[in-house]
């Protein structure tokens, strides 16, 4: 099992993993060297040099895997969300589409007018945001799906409708108002609009920054809330989620170091969404982690990062295996999730599409919760690696 701890929490013989995610690695502050720590002189050299966090593996005496872990935490809470009335996924999906499209066109439209300081569309924007929230009212498991499965390949675009995306999907999932998940909405699409302010070189570099680059970097959410208010009239709430969606938990954040409930409520799920899509992206300098080990590792930074009710509301709202995820079977076969179910996480709806070999296959639909007792049953041994048949599983998921 894998915990983010501070630098003081750390003990000689403590084994460092290195995860392969940009959201970190090159940060100055998280110590990324894997292998065993010797000594406690060691610790002192990494404390003097400047580091304050690191991931370490902490030993499991549960004999559980991640997945059953995340299992048990998450059906033992008593808050269950309310059964909504939902659109089939099949019927919502090619409305969701639609809205992805759009809003990556948005997203494109809101990178350029910041870039030549021009007033931003925020009618548009507002209408993007509540055809997110159509969506996610219509069929979550649409979003969730679309957020890693789509096509598009340019991670400041796609990055900025699927933190949307997935902030909307939880808000709907802990019971939000709608005009309160459009502003939410609205704020994931802005949320990292600063970074047009701060230099390319800096912002697609692949190596550790120095502390200089780092400390511009962290000026991303100021310059956001500088262009959008000196452009725009957008609500106060969007302003202050896009100012402080880097704070943390544990007062460890930027720009202002506020810690727990200081920091606004959307502020604190755009955190969460922000996380889960940057670990879960492809980026040309490194492989997305998948879906369910994502999870797992924003579980390790409860307490840290996040407030360890809230990140275990957000696992439920996701499910162990988020829909979108692509899964190698107990049968051999892979299969695509497309529906979960807060109630059974292990064992969500499924699409399978490819036999051992990858050939495609006639497409079977199976809901894993409920199975008939006498065949064996099929389960999801692990997440696959999707990134190689993206497009093709699209069609599965979207046949128009
Ligand atoms: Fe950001």
């Amino acid at each position: 099992m894998i915990k983010k701890i501070s630098i003081d929490e750390l003990k000689p013989g403590m084994e460092v993993v290195q995860l392969a995610s940009d959201l970190w690695k090159h940060l100055p502050y998280m110590y990324t060297e894997p292998g065993v720590i010797e000594s406690e002189e060691v610790v002192a050299r990494l404390r003097k040099e400047g580091y304050q966090q690191v991931f370490v593996e902490v030993p499991d005496v549960s004999g559980l895997s991640d997945e059953e872990r995340l299992d048990m935490l998450i059906v033992d809470r008593d808050i269950m969300p309310l059964e909504k009335e939902r659109t089939p996924f099949d019927e919502a999906m090619p409305q969701s589409q639609v809205t992805y499209e759009n809003a990556m066109k948005l997203a494109i439209q809101i990178v350029n007018d910041a870039k030549l300081g021009r007033k931003m569309d925020v009618g548009a924007a507002m209408e993007t945001a509540s055809a997110i929230v159509d969506a996610a009212i219509s069929n979550p498991d649409t979003l969730v799906c679309l957020s890693k499965l789509s096509s598009f390949d340019n991670y400041t675009y796609t990055h900025s409708i699927n933190v949307a995306a997935i902030a909307v999907v939880f808000g709907e999932f802990i019971g939000m108002e709608r005009d309160e998940l459009t502003l939410l909405g609205l704020a994931g699409m802005m949320h990292d609009v600063g970074k047009t302010s701060v230099p390319a070189k800096i912002i697609n570099k692949p190596d550790r920054l120095t502390k200089l680059e780092c400390t511009e970097v962290k000026r991303h959410p100021g310059y956001g809330c500088t262009i959008l208010e000196q452009t725009t009239d957008i609500p106060k709430k969007v302003i202050e989620a896009v100012m402080f969606h880097h704070e943390r938990f544990n007062g460890s954040g930027y720009p202002s170091g506020l810690i727990r409930k200081e920091i606004p409520a959307n502020a604190r799920i755009l955190g969460m969404a922000d996380v889960y899509d940057a670990l879960t992206s492809d980026r040309c300098y490194k492989q997305a982690i998948q879906p369910n080990k994502a999870l797992g590792i924003m579980y390790g930074m409860r307490d840290q990062d996040f407030d360890p009710m809230e990140i275990q509301l957000f696992i439920k709202c996701l499910g162990i295996f988020p829909s979108g995820s692509f899964v190698r079977l107990n049968t051999g076969d892979y299969a695509l999730v497309f529906e979960t179910d807060a109630r059974t996480p292990l064992f969500p709806k499924i699409k399978i599409v490819m036999d051992r070999k990858m050939r495609p296959i006639r497409m079977q639909e199976v809901n894993l919760a409920t199975q008939s007792e006498e065949d064996t049953p099929i389960e999801i041994l692990e997440c696959a690696d999707p990134s190689a048949y993206r497009k093709t599983l699209m069609t599965y998921l979207s046949p128009n």
